[in-house]
């Protein structure tokens, strides 16, 4: 599944984030990929240990844990630090898949389930730059209002076109779910989103409300690992 979330951020807070970020000392994003991703990245990303790469992050994670719909779609066991990257003068992500395992910043590792992005330009700040996703529907291209998101499965191959001006900056994370499997993730999702639209007609006491609150939470008693 593939899931755009708008306004995570108002367009006020994303140009408040870009504007910080505009004068960092940005470096050759190929220090940040893997082997297979490496030959195939001409961006620039952001020192992830230094003070503002941090504090933006957390900005994001703390907004993204009590986001309803983040959390109902991506059921977070653990995130990895959001990363900042920037694309001007023809930079691109060539086609590749997401590493598999990451390490986290004080050690341990997390296996990534699902890719996101964070669009924090706005979409007249640049031409080109679509997210291209290969869905198991085709091909869909995202480029989204600056504070939407879109999440989708790290399994997917993906590549980010060419900028042809302007500058294209974004915020990207990684989320080890506590649901592995995507198929199995979407039905908690669908379920749990028609959970909470018949809540809103019947009541949180409602019988058929109740008793479908139990299928969801003994679904993720069989599914999840934490
Ligand atoms: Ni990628």
């Amino acid at each position: 599944m593939l899931l755009v979330i708008e306004k995570v951020f108002t367009s006020e807070e994303a140009h408040g984030f870009r504007q910080q970020l505009a004068d960092s000392a940005w470096v050759d994003g190929r220090l940040s990929a893997g082997s297979q991703a490496a030959s195939v990245k001409t961006n620039q990303h952001l020192d992830d240990r230094i003070d503002l790469a941090r504090d933006i992050g957390d900005a994001i994670l703390q907004r993204l844990n009590t986001h309803p719909q983040f959390v109902s779609a991506a059921l977070p066991n653990r995130i990895l630090s959001p990363k900042f990257n920037r694309y001007t003068g023809g930079g691109q992500y060539g086609a590749h898949i997401d590493s598999s395992i990451m390490g986290l910043p004080g050690g341990g590792q997390i296996r990534t389930d699902l890719s996101a992005t964070l669009f924090l330009s706005d979409v007249s700040d640049y031409e080109g730059g679509e997210l291209v996703i290969d869905t198991r529907f085709g091909t869909q291209e995202v480029k989204l209002a600056a504070g939407d998101l879109v999440l989708y499965p790290s399994t997917s191959l993906h590549c980010v076109n060419p900028v042809l001006s302007g500058a294209r900056i974004c915020s990207v994370f990684w989320i080890q779910s506590l649901i592995r499997d995507n198929q199995q993730r979407e039905i908690l999702y669908d379920l749990d989103q028609s959970v909470q639209s018949i809540t809103l007609d019947k009541g949180p006491d409602d019988e058929d409300v109740n008793r479908l609150t139990g299928i969801y939470h003994n679904l993720m008693r069989c599914w999840a690992s934490t």
